[in-house]
């Protein structure tokens, strides 16, 4: 809360922001490190689900992933952390699309895991017509409903909303559609993955509430924040000495460079030193191609914080 007077009257204007991120699971420990990344330090205690930020007017609910998008759509949270799974599913059963009920602020690379059909591995499985007259559990059921359409199945669809891998032990399902991630609970149930139905990835989504202006505000530095460190986790800063002649061919090899320094070295007029940041990551093949082209000394070095 900031105090601001106006007159004679003294205001309470609240510009803290509020996020929803999952509990425990697989977007936890990525959303907890994006917001350090930020610069934003928040340490819940045990079973604490709601909690602050001392060094910025952030506040953090800690939920089920699955009730992320509605909290945000509803306002309840301003932003959120959850997969695209969950809005996907959402989007079908109303019909929409992906951002109908919130705004995806940015594609966040983590929580990669897929929605896959997953069968007892005894079950003999060739491709998707050995699925014929089956019935598959599942708690995306507008996912799997879509699935079947474009490719033309004849499965039935059993909805649960929880402890989907026991359905076909239980004798309620002959196989399941359910996200994978490690695939340790397939394993655990003696599941076999057969085929992926969508793909999903981490977002970070807004609300369509509007904000007050106090809010906007936090809300505006936070989203350059969450850019910037994203822009620096996906950027390298490289160093190098090369021979003033091969200038344009190492900076052709650098991914995603921009206009790169070149400096020149004390006591030795045909070889130059490059520093360069570049928007990608530089693997071994760039360093091993970097050398064949004369380049020495070459050192890559992670950037912790971009503005731009
Ligand atoms: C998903 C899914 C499985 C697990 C798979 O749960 O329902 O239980 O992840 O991960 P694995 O392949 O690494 O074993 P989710 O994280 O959505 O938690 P929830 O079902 O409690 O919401
Ligand atoms: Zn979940």
């Amino acid at each position: 809360m900031v105090k601001c007077y106006e007159g004679a009257e003294m205001k309470t204007v609240n510009n803290r922001i509020r996020i929803a991120i999952q509990k425990t699971g697989r977007l936890s420990e990525e959303s907890f490190r994006l917001l350090a990344g930020c610069g934003i330090y928040v340490k819940p205690r045990k079973e604490q689900l709601f909690c602050h930020s001392d060094n910025f007017p952030l506040d953090l609910l800690l939920v089920r992933d699955d009730d992320i998008p509605n909290l945000v759509a509803e306002g309840t949270c301003d932003f959120g952390i959850v997969g695209t799974n969950l809005l996907q599913e959402k989007a079908l059963q109303n019909s929409s699309d992906l951002e109908s009920n919130n705004e995806i602020i940015r594609y966040l690379g983590f929580a990669l895991c897929r929605l896959a059909i997953a069968v007892p591995k005894s079950f003999s499985y060739q491709n998707l017509s050995s699925l014929k007259k089956c019935r598959i559990a599942t708690s995306y059921p507008a996912i799997l409903s879509d699935y079947i359409k474009k490719n033309k199945l004849d499965i039935e669809i059993t909805t649960l909303t929880g402890s989907v891998e026991i359905a076909p032990r239980l004798g309620i399902a002959d196989g399941i559609c359910d996200l994978v991630s490690t695939g340790g609970t397939l394993e655990a149930n003696n599941l076999r993955e057969v085929e992926v139905v969508f793909k999903s990835q981490a977002v970070l989504i807004k609300s369509p509430k509007p904000f007050s202006s106090e809010k906007q505000r936090t809300a505006r530095l936070f989203q350059n924040r969450v850019e910037g460190s994203e822009l620096a986790n996906g950027s390298k800063y490289i160093m190098l000495h090369a021979p003033k002649s091969a200038l344009s061919i190492i900076v052709s090899l650098l991914p995603g460079a921009e206009r790169p320094t070149v400096l020149e070295l004390q006591g030795d007029t045909k070889r130059i030193a490059i520093h360069a940041l570049c928007r990608e990551n530089i693997f071994w093949e760039t360093m091993e191609s970097l050398k064949k082209a004369g380049a020495s000394s070459i050192l890559v070095l992670p950037v912790e914080k971009m503005l731009t």
